[in-house]
């Protein structure tokens, strides 16, 4: 059984959709906590609603990142985590803190990596023209929005779309391919390979959807 942690900072629907399929996928895995930087993150709510603990580390309670990370990180390994998921979590993390979880924490970041990380991916991809967009799932490396890629998902970009358009279809498909990710890891099926990830046995790492209401399909656990 392996212990999960998943970070974030908001609304958390991310954080659902891995506590969904945990539960109706029978992973060989619990929710060991969710924990939020923000006290009033809305996903402690359904956190809490759903038996699992939940911690408040407030970063405007230290001096700086070094403080805030190391409370952090011993928040976090009060729960001895095989995995930490940042799902949402919006704060840069030092160096110290990311190689403390190396090979063990994983992110969902909202653009087809390398390109556009970083803020407003959705307005990024939009002024660039692009007529491909989507999400990354990848390890945590120090430098931000980087790391071997586990998963990506991929949509169109449609005439008339704007930022709040593109965010709401990606995540559609960040509700798929993250809780996905998370179990190939729990399964033990991910291997890092220098800068890529190998996933044994292999089955496809991207998903792309053309009609967002696919997501559905291919997300047992979600809504449900
Ligand atoms: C998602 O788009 C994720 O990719 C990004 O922040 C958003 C978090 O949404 N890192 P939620 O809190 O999981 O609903």
């Amino acid at each position: 059984m392996k212990n999960l942690v998943i970070l974030i900072s908001g609304r958390g629907s991310n954080m659902e959709a891995i506590v969904r399929a945990c539960a109706h996928e029978a992973w060989p895995a619990r929710i060991a906590a969710v924990i939020a930087n923000r006290p009033d993150a809305a996903g402690l709510a359904f956190a809490a609603s759903h038996g699992i603990a939940t911690a408040v580390v407030d970063h405007r309670q230290y001096p700086d990142r070094a403080a805030f990370d190391a409370a952090l990180a011993q928040t976090i390994d009060g729960y001895a985590p095989d995995l930490v998921v940042l799902a949402g979590f919006m704060r840069v993390l030092t160096e110290g803190f990311v190689t403390h979880y190396s090979g063990r924490m994983l992110n969902i970041h909202p653009s087809l990596l390398p390109s556009f990380p970083g803020l407003k991916t959705h307005q990024q991809a939009l002024d660039a023209g692009c007529r491909v967009h989507g999400a990354t799932v990848h390890f945590v490396t120090p430098t931000l929005d980087h790391g071997p890629i586990v998963a990506q998902s991929g949509i169109p970009v449609r005439a008339g779309d704007d930022a709040a358009a593109l965010a709401a279809r990606v995540l559609k498909t960040e509700h798929v391919i993250y809780p996905r990710a998370v179990r190939w890891f729990v399964e033990g099926r991910l291997a890092l390979d220098g800068g890529r990830v190998t996933l044994s046995p292999p089955e496809p790492q991207w998903l792309f959807l053309d009609d967002v209401n696919e997501a559905q399909a291919h997300n047992a656990g979600e809504g449900a």
